[in-house]
């Protein structure tokens, strides 16, 4: 190439450089009163789904703890998945399955050890989810149901172990009786092992009946009986999240009628509950059930937003058999309806009755006298809306509202943001004036980015609008950077409309690596680590900068197609005001801000960005948010880093 040539080259692309930089006028209007907006926007979705609670948030170490595992679960699994016959010493035994005497009729199996010559031991061994993990010197809690069906009956040995077999920690429990009996005691490793084994062992000869063994560590969540894992709910709690859906998802309405979620079978003593197939093909033990969920709420400051199914299963039940999206719906037979009702009556009686009521009775008898505070309850999840949905969905929604005003019933509005069940959902909600509606729309950056005005359009007088699952799916449906800044621009268009949209919530919350049912999801773990997503920061800041009155910010600018967002909020509780940035242009971008109506404005201001040069970044750890302060006047001059969220948060002094 010529000397020529080359500068040639190096003045085109400077020039294409200098083309590229698009400046942006952000105007925030203080001189008048701003809008109401939503003060509880931000919250999450659970939803049991990825190893969310089985395996994850329930902090259960043992996989299968009560036998339970069948086909219905997963073709390959049966009553002994994960767990495995142990013949110790020139010991010679054998495990069955019966269902003859079980523990309560909703645990109708139970695991039977017939010891022919003790030698060591015989006895069984769980390695949990893909391995126990256990912390040296740390408190573990063992628990078992045993009876002891034939023969004389000795002390049972119960072990931790690692995989090759060296003891961790032992403890003995009483020989069983002949009547089912629990029996508990602590264990405390002697040292940390990441896929330790739980080894129960009997003499004999005889035989021993065995049913909900259990393994749970001593620092759970807020020290909670049967809680939640400390570490994961921590990450959840630090999101100060406004709210919390539960239990989904698609798991509310479940895989045919039979797997609808009925509430009432998640509460009471843990070996009670019904446990059922998940319709993301494993299996739920109800651990995590409507108490445990409720605690949560309260422990994090959440409201809690339980969705109910509305007298219909999941229009892709079956789907492994007719290989038909969509097809699947059915409705309760009419003559189940009104217990159906009846049932969502009673979680409204549970989570809020006093305690002479009795629903409320069992609240209390749970631990928790005081309500719950419910105030808002979803009756169905992205439904196919069809007759069939629609009349059973009317006998719900009228009975809630007649026996509770106080409750606002969130209605659905099918999987996405528009089409045939986004139109027949509204025309529902406009019919029966419904307060509020649950939208989805898992889409792309790119739609995000285009669809950052939708809210702006919405009729005030109609139902209010709680974005109950939402993502951005970028490539290979990848946690990026990218997807995590469409979604912080989409945010402050919720924001400029949080009159209208009352709430929102990524979804799915939770997925445990190597397990996942669906991708992407908020936050990643293991057994030992949690993995949040740069899109985790993303729902983090907007949530702890949350305010409750929005300031009208106008951006005029330059750049098609649109790549610059802004949205502007006070806090009425601290006086602060909060300006939103986000930059999804792959260069900085040139700012100037007017505060208008601020005089003579000097102060320092705490600025919070996330940012980064590759907007495909996976990686979390290479985007986190950094904090610095810098100096605002009335009009000032800001470059929005590439790729970017920047959040200024001031005490407006000096400001009218
Ligand atoms: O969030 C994952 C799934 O997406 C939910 O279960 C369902 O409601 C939606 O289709």
């Amino acid at each position: 190439m010529s000397r020529l040539t080359k500068a040639g080259l190096l003045i085109t692309v400077f020039c294409g450089l200098i083309a590229t930089v698009k400046s942006e006028t952000v105007t925030i209007n203080m001189g008048v009163e701003g809008k109401q907006i939503s003060p509880d926007l931000v919250g999450i979705f659970f939803e049991d789904l990825s190893y969310a609670a089985d395996g994850g948030l329930y902090a259960e170490l043992i996989q299968n703890r009560s036998f339970d595992y069948s086909a219905a679960d997963r073709p390959e699994w049966t009553p002994l998945t994960a767990w495995q016959l142990v013949q110790r010493g020139g010991a010679q035994g054998s495990v069955a399955i019966e269902t003859a005497q079980p523990l309560n009729p909703n645990n109708s199996t139970y695991a039977v050890l017939t010891v022919e010559n003790s030698g060591g031991g015989v006895g069984l061994y769980n390695d949990g989810f893909g391995g126990i993990a256990v912390k040296g010197g740390d408190r573990y809690e063992i628990s078992l149901f045993a009876s002891q069906l034939a023969g004389s009956a000795f002390p049972l040995n119960v072990r931790l172990e690692t995989t090759a077999g060296a003891l961790l920690a032992e403890a003995r429990l009483p020989a069983p009786s002949a009547r089912w009996k629990k029996a508990s005691a602590v264990l405390v490793p002697a040292s940390t092992d990441t896929k330790a084994r739980l080894v129960v062992l009997a003499g004999g000869p005889g035989k021993v009946a065995l049913d909900m063994i259990s393994l749970f560590p001593g620092k759970t969540f807020h020290n909670r009986p049967n809680g939640l894992r400390a570490d994961l709910a921590q990450v959840i709690a630090d999101l100060k999240p406004k709210f919390m859906r539960f239990p989904g998802g698609c798991l509310v309405h479940g895989d045919g009628l039979d797997n609808i979620y009925q509430w009432k079978e998640t509460i009471g003593p843990v070996e009670q509950r019904k446990p059922q197939p998940n319709i993301w093909r494993y299996h739920q033990s109800k651990g995590l059930g409507y108490f445990e969920y409720f605690q949560f709420c309260e422990d994090i400051g959440a409201k809690p937003l339980p969705v109910v199914a509305a007298g219909v299963c999941c229009q892709n039940s079956n789907f492994l058999v007719t290989r038909r999206y969509g097809v699947g719906q059915l409705g309760l037979p009419m003559e189940k309806m009104p217990a159906y009702v009846q049932d969502v009556l009673d979680l409204i009686e549970y989570a809020n009755g006093p305690v002479t009521s009795i629903w409320g009775a069992k609240r209390a008898a749970a631990g928790h006298p005081k309500p719950f505070g419910l105030l808002y309850l979803g009756v169905g999840n992205e439904d196919k809306i069809t007759s069939v949905f629609r009349e059973r969905f009317e006998m719900i929604y009228k009975a809630v509202k007649m026996k509770h005003p106080e409750i606002t019933v969130i209605g659905t509005v099918g999987p996405n943001p528009d089409g045939d069940d986004y139109v027949k959902g509204w025309k529902i909600a406009n019919e029966l004036s419904l307060p509020m509606v649950d939208e989805h729309g898992y889409k792309s950056p790119q739609w995000f980015w285009e669809n950052l005005q939708r809210y702006d359009a919405y009729d005030r007088s109609k139902s209010k609008v709680y974005l109950g699952e939402w993502a951005a799916f970028d490539d290979k449906r990848r946690s990026t950077l990218r997807s995590a800044i469409s979604e912080a621009a989409y945010l402050t268009g919720l924001e400029r409309n949080a009159d209208v949209v009352r709430f929102a919530s990524y979804a799915p919350l939770l997925a445990k690596r190597d397990n996942t049912h669906w991708n992407p999801n908020l936050i990643y773990f293991t057994n030992t680590e949690v993995f949040p997503t740069i899109n985790y920061h993303v729902q983090h800041l907007f949530s702890v900068n949350s305010g409750d009155t929005y300031l009208t910010t106008t951006v005029s600018g330059s750049a098609t197609p649109v790549t610059f967002a802004a949205s502007s909020v006070c806090d009425s509780k601290t006086g602060d005001l909060i300006i939103k940035l986000v930059n999804g242009a792959n260069t900085p971008t040139p700012l100037r801000i007017t505060l208008a109506g601020a005089k003579e404005l000097s102060a320092t201001a705490t600025k919070t960005v996330l940012a980064g040069t590759n907007p495909m970044e996976t990686d979390e750890r290479i985007v986190r948010p950094q904090s610095s302060t810098m100096t605002i006047a009335p009009t000032f001059e800001y470059e929005a880093p590439a790729n970017s969220l920047t959040l200024i948060r001031l005490k407006p002094r000096g400001i009218r």
